[in-house]
């Protein structure tokens, strides 16, 4: 059987658009709710495999979406490199902040694989339960948006704290970057081992970052890992998600040679079109918040989005991820419009 969302990646066309969303899984869906109810710990969760496995599948089976994204948590990476992180209701995510050499020092890559292994055992029996059809996805974020977290200790709104460690020792920061760069291609190799069909770089924070730093602290680190699954994976597509990059995207997109990129909600379609489709397959763009209004705007929405793109490559998916107040019957009527559209 073939899998819609791998060919698209892939850069071919078909009559359908397929279509998965970012957060798909999670507090929106009460199945979710019950699952992670039974899990204190939010990590402990993401080091489950059979619930994690089993929260990756829900939304597979309610909707039928072409791509079922591993679930797990961007910060798995610090995690795993030996920082301690803990989610806080209320707060978010919570780590141990890294600042100077000391608390740097704590850091190793000894260890990594072992400590997320469970990870990959997720996606071994994700890829032993999912209908054939169906895309999976693994994921990691890029070592710019990760770092962001590592430094502030938290999620941060301008990400003050990194910038400024970035700029003031700048030798610690990029000795950081690297540590981030070397575990998160291990990771990403590894999910391609146990199964993944492609994978997704989620850059969240890249924006309003000055031209140079765009170089140094986001294309270099996302091409070097590119770089180090190629060696190994040549065939696996890579998805780039440079969220708010602006006018960067295309830049980013040659500079990196990622296979895809998603796009977030700001960005312009005619110009996605003409820039950035015609370079590489593209992924996106509905405000989520569309999803929580509904109704024929959300369909019209929709319509507009797919109209746009339907020239080239496009997988439909959000700008950015579902938020927990998101009604299920919302999500059913998109799911019901993204499949009856043709090219
Ligand atoms: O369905 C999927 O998209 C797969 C799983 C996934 C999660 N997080 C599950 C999750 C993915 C791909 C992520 C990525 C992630 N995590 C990003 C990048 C994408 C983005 O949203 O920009 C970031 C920045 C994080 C860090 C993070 N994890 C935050 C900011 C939060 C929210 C904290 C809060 O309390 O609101 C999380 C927690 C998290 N990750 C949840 C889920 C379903 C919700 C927590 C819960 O269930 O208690």
């Amino acid at each position: 059987m073939t899998k819609l969302l791998l060919n698209t990646l892939k850069g071919n066309l078909s009559d359908s658009v397929p279509f998965w969303f970012m957060r798909q899984a999670g507090r929106y869906l009460p199945e979710y709710r019950e699952v992670r109810s039974t899990c204190p710990s939010f990590m402990d969760f993401c080091y489950n495999p059979e619930k994690a496995c089993e929260v990756t599948l829900q939304p597979i089976r309610r909707y039928g979406m072409d791509g079922a994204i591993l679930f797990a948590d961007i910060l798995v990476v610090p995690d795993g490199l030996g920082q301690k992180v803990w989610f806080e209701t209320g707060k978010g995510p919570q780590l141990t902040p890294i600042i100077d050499q000391k608390t740097f020092s704590g850091l190793s890559l000894d260890g990594f694989d072992a400590k997320v292994s469970n990870v990959y055992q997720t996606l071994r029996l994700l890829k032993n339960s999912l209908p054939d059809d169906v895309t999976l996805l693994g994921f990691a974020g890029a070592p710019w948006t990760v770092l962001t977290y590592m430094i502030a200790g938290q999620g941060s709104k301008d990400h003050a704290a990194a910038r400024q460690l970035g700029y003031k020792n700048p030798y610690l920061f990029e000795s950081m970057l690297n540590m981030v760069v070397d575990a998160t291609a291990e990771y990403l190799i590894a999910q391609i081992d146990a199964g993944a069909d492609a994978v997704q770089i989620f850059d969240s924070w890249s924006a309003a970052i000055s031209e140079k730093k765009f170089q140094d602290w986001i294309i270099a680190p996302t091409r070097a890992i590119v770089d180090k699954i190629r060696k190994k994976h040549r065939e696996t597509p890579i998805i780039g998600f440079p969220r708010l990059a602006g006018a960067q995207y295309p830049n980013y997109v040659k500079s990196t040679g990622i296979d895809a990129v998603g796009l977030d909600t700001g960005v312009p379609l005619d110009w996605a079109k003409n820039y950035v489709q015609s370079l590489v397959p593209v992924q996106g763009n509905m405000d989520p918040h569309h999803v929580v209004a509904g109704g024929k705007s959300m369909v019209m929405e929709a319509n507009r989005i797919l109209e746009a793109l339907k020239d080239g490559p496009h997988i439909f998916n959000l700008g950015h991820g579902f938020v927990p107040e998101t009604p299920p019957e919302h999500v059913a009527l998109l799911c019901e419009t993204l499949k009856n559209f043709r090219r």
